[in-house]
Order: structure tokens, then C-alpha cells, then sequence
């Protein structure tokens, strides 16, 4: 967690780093002026010999800057500040935590008089320093023999010149930064470490004190529920799987009708007697991530205590090749009674998820039901890292979901679906069993969603989001370091804001 400051000046800088802005055209904001007064014109002509324009996330540098405390100075470029909007300041805010996260441990951003923006200064301000927060993240835990130039050492954010309107805001979105890293956490977590019982316990731990209920069922349980597909493929594994719910009600009102979304926590997915090939099946240990981003945006909204009814319930398993693991060809029948011929037992995502659909359709009665879920491969083949795909029985879901997404940068783009019976649906129709849960390998990532589909009761409004790409980004952005994004976390707390919420 960063620590965010309101300072009363630029002078509270002390030894630390300092942020100074300029708009395109090499318009000086106050303390760009301040700077340039100091150093009697050092800092303009630093920007000269950088060629610095003021362009969106262009930085000069100045090291031990004359006349200042200031340990450095970096002029950040904001672009044409017309058009400068949350956004640019939370990148901003998070290339600057990303380039000093090693070298300071506090750093001031200076927003007074920094020209007429897009966007409020509060709003600029808040998501500044939320840019910076979720950017300051990184899991050292397993390495014993980093030396200090090697540590991660940014604490603080402190900001200058930003309104006291920036104050709620700034702490709502701490909230939603913690989510963010929480999930980050969960999801980077290596299989031996994260397995279902012990994801249980992390979310005990860390949720039970923000007021959200947690209930788990453990084997036995599901197994009078009759939750064959699941159990399925947890039985190769010596780890036990659990079904676990949370709920948050902010809204006073127990009978609420809730908003529920469903995550898969495959804890590591070898693939079963499907084994994977050798060469990256390390990856396998995100295949939690829509656990990890369900349990995040738990976190977020209890948190700042949403005014909205959500359950989160995650599909907990490990999926391994064993002497007692399930055999390609092998029919399960589904909570729902639906039978499955499971002609691949790599494709263990889904089996999980349509028993969790059932039991939250059955227990919570929702409207609308999402799911996360590093489901397919193919996914990535479509859309990279970054989009997830989005999959869903309603348009005005799916709008909801694509302005949220570009609200938080949270990307997702629709892909198709299948009415029941259409051609899409009819790809995945069985010699012996009710489906099969894998089609051809065309369409990989459609057929997946048609198989999710089946499992979805009249009425209920639901969107699969599929962030096998997402979850995880082998470069680094402005947000995150490579690795582990927390995607979901943000774009759920998003949609509940704008449209679940009193
Ligand atoms: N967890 C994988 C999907 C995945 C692949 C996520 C790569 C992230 C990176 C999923 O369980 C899986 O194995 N899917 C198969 C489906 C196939 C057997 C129909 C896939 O995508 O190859
Ligand atoms: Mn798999
Ligand atoms: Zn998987």
C-alpha cells in the first residue's frame, strides 16, 4: 500500500523526488516556474537539450537540481491539457511510481496552477497518485538475496496544490487499489502456495474484517449437491477442492436481489490426463486469475463500502494427472443434471464453472451473473494481452460492461455467441452425453462460452469474460510490472458504481 499525502506546498518536498508538470507547447505550470527560478534556468534548459515538447508521458530529469532540496525534479509531460483526463494522470502517476519505486522512497507532485485541464484538478489529482498506488506493487517474498539498490522502496505519494475535493476520492480509490493488489497477490502466488484451501484462508484473513461473509463447501458437501463436473476434475489432485462464496450487502437490505460473479480457481492447471506440453505449463498457476480478480473486487467494494448486494463465488480446484484422475471419454453429470462427456480434461475451466453457476443461480436467485475465467488459449491467439473477451446474452450488458472497461482501462471486447441450438451450440452436441466440453479447435474460445451457456437459467442476464490474456501481461505498462495485471478487479467495481449500486 502507498501512503497518499496532502501537502500544503511544494516545499514539503524535503529530500525527496518532485514532479513538476508541462503541458504540450512547453507551457510552464507553477512549480515547473518555481524550478526554472531555482536553478536560474536549468530546468529549461534541460528540457531543450531533451528535446522535451511537454508530450503525454515524455520526462525530463534533473538530478540534484540546483537550489532545491529535492533530491531530483521530473518535468512530466501532460499533452495538450485540454484534452488531459483521469487517465493521463493515472498513467502518469504510475510511470513515475514505476521509474522511482527503487530509488526514492517519497516523491511530490506539485499540481498547482497547472493550466486549465479536461478534468477537474481533484479528479487529476486523486487519480494521479491512484496510478502511482497501483503501479507500487510487487511480490519480493521469495527473493532472500536482493541487494538494497534492488529493493522496492516507494512509500509515499504525497501531492501539492490538489484540492481538499480530491480528499474522498483519493480514498475510495485506495480502496480499490488495495483490491487490485490483493488480487495481484492471490494470482502470483505459485500453486504449492495457492491452492484451494489456502485461497480460502487468504480471502478469510483479509476479507472477513471489511463485514464480507464467507462461506465454503468442501468436498463432501459438494458431493451431496451433486456437483459431478467439478468434483470431476479436482479428483486427481491430493488438494481438496472448495466452493467459496462471499458477499458484501451495503445495502441495508437483506433481501436485496444480488449482483453475482463467478471466478475459476484453477489453482494450477496441468491439463489432467490431457497433460499439457512441458514447455511454459508453469504459467498454468494463473489459471486462478478469475478467482483472484472476483476476490479483489470483493475487496474493493467492501472496502469502500458499496452500497450494492455482490456474491462472489469462486470454483476452487487443481487439475492433475493421477492414477484416480478422470479419463478423456469419461460422462459426469452436472449439478444441474446435465451430462457431460469430457472428451478433453484440459478443458477443466468450464466443468468447474457451470456447477458454480448452478449453485449461485439456486442460492442467490440473481438478475445478472458475470464470470471471470482464464479459460482459453484461443482466447489470446484473438485478442493478445490485452483485451479480454467478453461473451454475453445481452446487449445491455455488454454495453455496460465495454464503458465500464474503457472507464478504467479494464479492455474488453465482445466476441460471438450462439442462441441454444445455433450453429455455435451445435458444435459442442455429444454421441452419448447431453454436450461435450470441447468443440473443435476452431472457435476454441466460442465454444467454451456455448458450453457456459447451457448452464445459465431463463431470465438471468450474464457475461462471460474471458482474461486468459488479461490476467497476466508479459510486459509491463504503466499500471503493472510484467506479470500479474489484476484485471477485473477495477472493471467490476466500475459496473457495480455506475449501475448495480443505490
Ligand atoms: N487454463 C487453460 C486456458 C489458458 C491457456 C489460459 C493458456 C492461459 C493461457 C484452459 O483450461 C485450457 O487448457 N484450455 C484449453 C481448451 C482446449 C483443451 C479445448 C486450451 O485453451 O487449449
Ligand atoms: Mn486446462
Ligand atoms: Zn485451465
Amino acid at each position: 500500500m502507498t501512503r497518499i499525502e496532502f501537502a500544503a506546498s511544494r516545499e514539503a518536498v524535503g529530500p525527496d523526488a518532485l514532479v513538476v508538470f508541462v503541458g504540450e507547447g512547453g507551457q510552464l505550470s507553477a512549480g515547473a516556474r518555481a524550478v526554472e527560478e531555482a536553478g536560474q534556468g536549468q530546468l529549461g534548459r534541460a528540457m531543450k537539450t531533451a528535446r522535451f515538447t511537454g508530450k503525454k508521458g515524455k520526462l525530463v530529469e534533473i538530478l540534484a537540481p540546483a537550489g532545491l532540496s529535492a533530491s531530483r525534479v521530473i518535468v512530466a509531460g501532460v499533452g495538450d491539457p485540454a484534452k488531459a483526463d483521469a487517465r493521463c494522470f493515472e498513467d502518469l502517476g504510475g510511470q513515475l511510481a514505476g521509474k522511482l519505486e527503487k530509488l526514492e522512497s517519497r516523491f511530490l507532485a506539485d499540481f498547482t496552477d497547472i493550466g486549465d485541464l479536461g478534468v477537474g484538478l481533484d479528479v487529476a489529482a486523486a487519480h494521479f497518485a491512484h496510478g502511482a498506488d497501483l503501479r507500487n506493487w510487487r511480490n519480493d517474498t521469495y527473493r532472500t538475496r536482493l541487494k538494497d539498490e534492488q529493493k522496492a522502496k516507494l512509500e509515499t505519494v504525497a501531492l501539492a496544490g490538489a484540492p481538499a475535493a480530491a480528499k474522498p476520492l483519493v480514498a475510495r480509490l485506495e480502496k480499490v487499489a488495495a483490491g487490485v493488489a490483493f488480487a495481484k497477490t492471490l494470482i502470483s502466488e505459485p500453486g504449492n502456495i495457492v491452492y484451494p484451501e489456502s485461497f480460502v484462508e487468504r480471502c478469510r484473513a483479509a476479507l472477513e474484517p471489511l463485514g464480507v461473509s464467507v462461506t465454503v463447501l468442501d468436498e463432501g458437501e459438494l458431493k451431496a449437491l451433486g456437483a459431478g463436473a467439478l468434483l470431476g476434475v479436482a479428483q486427481g489432485s491430493a488438494r481438496p477442492p472448495r466452493l467459496l462464496a462471499l458477499e458484501w450487502n451495503g445495502t441495508g437490505n437483506p433481501g436485496a436481489t444480488p449482483f453475482v460473479v463467478v471466478g475459476k480457481g484453477v489453482t494450477f492447471d496441468s491439463g489432467g490426463i490431457s497433460l499439457k506440453p512441458g514447455a511454459g505449463m508453469e504459467d498454468m498457476k494463473w489459471d486462478m486469475g478469475g478467482a483472484g480478480a472476483a476476490a479483489g473486487a470483493m475487496m474493493a467494494l467492501a472496502g469502500r463500502q458499496a452500497k450494492a448486494r455482490v456474491v462472489v463465488v469462486c470454483g476452487l480446484v487443481e487439475n492433475m494427472p493421477d492414477g484416480k484422475a478422470q479419463r478423456p471419454g469419461d460422462v459426469v453429470t452436472s449439478m444441474s443434471g446435465q451430462t457431460i462427456e469430457v472428451i478433453n480434461t484440459d478443458a477443466e475451466g468450464r466443468l468447474v464453472l457451470c456447477d458454480c453457476f448452478t449453485w449461485a443461480q439456486r442460492t442467490y436467485k440473481p438478475k445478472v451473473m458475470l464470470d471471470f475465467a482464464t479459460l482459453t488459449g484461443a482466447i489470446i491467439v484473438s485478442l493478445a494481452h490485452h483485451y479480454a473477451g467478453v461473451f454475453s446474452n445481452s446487449d445491455s450488458l455488454w454495453e455496460k460492461l465495454d464503458a465500464a472497461g474503457k472507464a478504467v482501462d479494464d479492455k474488453v471486447w465482445r466476441q460471438p455467441l450462439s442462441e441454444p441450438g445455433g450453429h455455435y451450440d451445435q458444435m459442442i452436441e455429444s454421441a452419448i452425453a447431453d454436450m461435450k466440453n470441447v468443440g473443435s479447435r476452431e472457435g476454441g474460445s466460442i465454444t467454451a462460452a456455448q458450453f457456459l451457456q447451457r448452464f445459465v437459467e431463463p431470465g438471468v442476464e450474464w457475461a462471460h469474460i474471458d482474461i486468459a490474456g488479461a490476467v497476466w501481461r508479459p510486459k509491463g505498462g504503466a499500471l503493472h510490472d510484467k506479470g500479474a495485471t489484476g484485471f477485473g478487479v477495477r472493471l467490476i467495481d466500475q459496473l457495480v458504481a455506475a449501475h448495480f449500486e443505490d
